[in-house]
């Protein structure tokens, strides 16, 4: 099963020159705990974007050519055969962008964990829309800088 991890703005922004636009530690942490020991699934842009790959999680990361694959990275060479193998089981991938992963994954993703970030930030990147009536707010936590709203697919 799919679950997507995202921060937005009000305006749905998630990213600017090709990073996000905030430093937030806090988001981070919660972006940690969320995703620690699980696998986790980015573009290509996103994982260029980090120094390292991130510890105590397997990156699968989209590409259209060939990643270096490791014990915890591993290549998705191919979306569509992905998909169908993952959606529909037990084992949890969280989507971690950016807007072209999100984008792909969102018909087949059961839940959504979102930081709303607040303010009005710098923007080249956004988070594709969603029809807020396919989902329903399971969990509301308010932080400093930003609100996480989890949601489950209800159609
Ligand atoms: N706010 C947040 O929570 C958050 C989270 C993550 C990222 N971001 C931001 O999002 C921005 C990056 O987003 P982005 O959309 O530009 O890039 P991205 O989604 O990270 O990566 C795009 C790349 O992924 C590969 N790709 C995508 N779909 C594919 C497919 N079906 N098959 C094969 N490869 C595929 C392609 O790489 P190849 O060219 O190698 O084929 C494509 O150029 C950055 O600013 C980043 O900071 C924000």
């Amino acid at each position: 099963m799919f679950k997507i991890v995202v921060a937005f703005d009000k305006n749905k922004t998630i990213g600017y020159e090709g990073w996000m636009p905030w430093d937030i530690p806090e988001d981070l942490q919660h972006f940690k705990d969320v995703t620690l020991n699980s696998n986790i699934i980015m573009g290509t842009t996103t994982f260029n974007g980090l120094k390292k790959p991130l510890p105590k999680r397997v990156t699968y990361v989209l590409s259209s050519a060939p990643v270096s694959e490791s014990e915890n990275v591993k290549w998705i060479s191919n979306l569509e055969e992905f998909i169908n193998q993952y959606k529909d089981s037990d084992q949890v991938f969280y989507v971690c962008g950016g807007a072209s992963i999100y984008k792909q994954f969102l018909p087949y993703t059961s839940e959504m964990i979102v930081s709303y970030v607040n303010g009005d930030w710098p923007s080249d990147t956004v988070f594709p829309e969603f029809n807020d009536e396919d989902f329903e707010i399971s969990d509301l936590k308010e932080y400093t800088d930003f609100t996480v709203k989890s949601y489950k697919r209800i159609k």
